[in-house]
């Protein structure tokens, strides 16, 4: 990322697409998706969080690509620009975000890096109690750190050598590839037994249930939307700040989140038949959720083995490219505002990010301590200011700014900006009162009974 003195644009309109959906897919998609889901009781939640993307999403992005082209700043930068000295502590919130985020994502996708070389060793087990015991041991204790701080050694040598170009252009053929193989394993799911309970488990909503427990499946939905789509942590404004003119704001964000959503759907596809196929509760089945079905897809079909070393691999890939933009964020502000050089700054941050990371490789139960404020909490608040800024701040210069680019669309702005200042906001307001409250739970219950064991 350049300085402010040299800034870059992207050369082609796919740079910027590109860029950013290599952001947005990652683990949220292939592992939070799925277990989250489950968790929350499969078809309701689905619905809410698809309602969540269409309505709150795609105004959300849009919110922070208005504020990054319109100032092609970073976010601290930006938001001092626009709103004056007292909102770049925002900018100062996501810093903190991104670098919480990266260091337990980088745990998970230690696994999935393990889970990759076992393709070339032992093979994929097809039995789901040899799976689950696998996922047990690799998932903490000295692999799972091994494989943390390898994966984070291979982001930091990445952002340090500022060869993301690489990724960028890899993330092109990937993220095709990886609908592709989704689609393999979407055909397996639909082979099994008890596939066509695990299609109405996934699919069919129980609006009683859904009645009975909005409160937590709300700020959970909000949560998993501002993750997967790299929301409310400023990500999305420093891609539009390098951005020409020209663009049709709204078209891309449409292709973003369109091919987030895909990925996120078509994995919930896998898993569920795979689940309950197996005799397995969904709900249950928390963060290994998605190790063991593909464990289990791999070694039961032919060529399984290859299938899930190119798969995880992948998946692998779309994490790194994730997790490069997480690290970017953090380097950028500290080769910005303190004046480190790019090495040094990856490093020095590659280091402490790797270590606020090892307690969850210890024990699981760090692992929702960190990821359960991140989602429901930070992210969520990060994005209601953000609306709130955008909305009542700046109203008419981000309408302006919407407008560049799209042509004469005489009340789509309109319309925009109006869901923005009410409906958005009061929304996420919600989502945030009942995320706080279900934070709060889980430290006085769970948190607490494991702090008393
Ligand atoms: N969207 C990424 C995923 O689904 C994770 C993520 C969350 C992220 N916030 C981000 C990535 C900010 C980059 C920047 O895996």
């Amino acid at each position: 990322m350049a300085g402010q003195t040299e800034r870059e644009t992207w050369a082609t309109r796919s740079g910027f697409i590109l860029a950013a959906v290599g952001s947005a897919v990652g683990l949220g998609n292939i592992w939070r998706f799925p277990f989250i889901t489950g968790q929350e009781g499969g078809a309701g939640f689905l619905l809410i969080y698809l309602l969540f993307v269409a309505i709150v999403g795609l105004p959300a992005i849009l919110v922070e690509f208005v504020i990054g082209r319109r100032t092609e700043l970073n976010p601290v930068g930006a938001l001092r620009e626009l709103g004056g000295e007292g909102w770049k502590y925002l900018g100062y919130v996501f810093f903190i975000t991104a670098f919480v985020i990266l260091s337990y994502y980088s745990v998970v996708a230690g696994w999935f890096v393990r889970y990759f070389l076992i393709g070339f060793t032992d093979g994929y087990v097809a039995d789901v109690d040899q799976a689950m015991e696998l996922f047990g041991a690799i998932s903490t204790g000295t692999d799972a750190l091994l494989f943390h701080a390898l994966f984070m050694a291979l982001t930091v040598g990445v952002v340090a050598l500022g060869i993301r170009q690489g990724i960028e252009l890899a993330v092109k053929f990937l993220v095709p590839l990886i609908v592709l193989l989704l689609l393999v394993l979407v055909g397996y799911g639909a082979t099994l037994p008890e596939a066509g309970e695990a299609y109405s488990y996934y699919l069919a909503p129980d609006f009683g249930l859904l009645a009975e427990n909005w409160m937590t499946i709300l700020p959970t939905a909000a949560g998993q939307a501002f993750f997967t789509l790299s929301l409310g942590m400023g990500i999305m404004i420093t891609y539009a700040s390098y951005l020409g003119e020209d663009r049709n704001l709204v078209e891309d964000g449409l292709i973003i989140v369109g091919f987030d959503t895909l990925i996120a759907v078509l994995v919930g596809f896998v898993v569920f038949p795979i689940i309950i196929s197996g005799g397995a509760d969904p709900g249950e089945q928390a963060v290994g959720a998605i190790f063991f079905s593909l464990t289990e897809a791999f070694g039961s079909i032919t060529g399984g083995r290859i299938l899930g070393i190119v798969f995880f691999f992948m998946v692998g890939m779309a994490a790194l490219s994730s997790s490069i933009s997480l690290l970017e964020f953090v380097v950028a502000y500290l080769m910005d505002e303190h004046g480190l050089d790019r090495p040094i700054a990856a490093v020095g941050a590659g280091v402490a990010i790797f270590l606020v990371g090892v307690p969850v490789t210890v024990d699981l139960i760090f692992l929702d301590l960190l990821d359960g404020f991140m989602d429901a909490v930070l992210l969520v608040f990060g994005a209601l200011m953000l609306s709130l800024f955008v909305g009542w701040v700046i109203p008419d210069t981000a309408r302006d700014e919407l407008r560049r680019g799209i042509g004469d669309v005489r009340t789509g702005d309109a319309v925009w900006i109006w869901l923005v200042r009410t409906v958005i906001v009061v929304v996420l307001a919600i989502a945030l009162y009942l995320g706080v409250v279900d934070y709060v739970g889980f430290l006085t219950t769970d948190f607490a009974d494991w702090l008393g064991s």
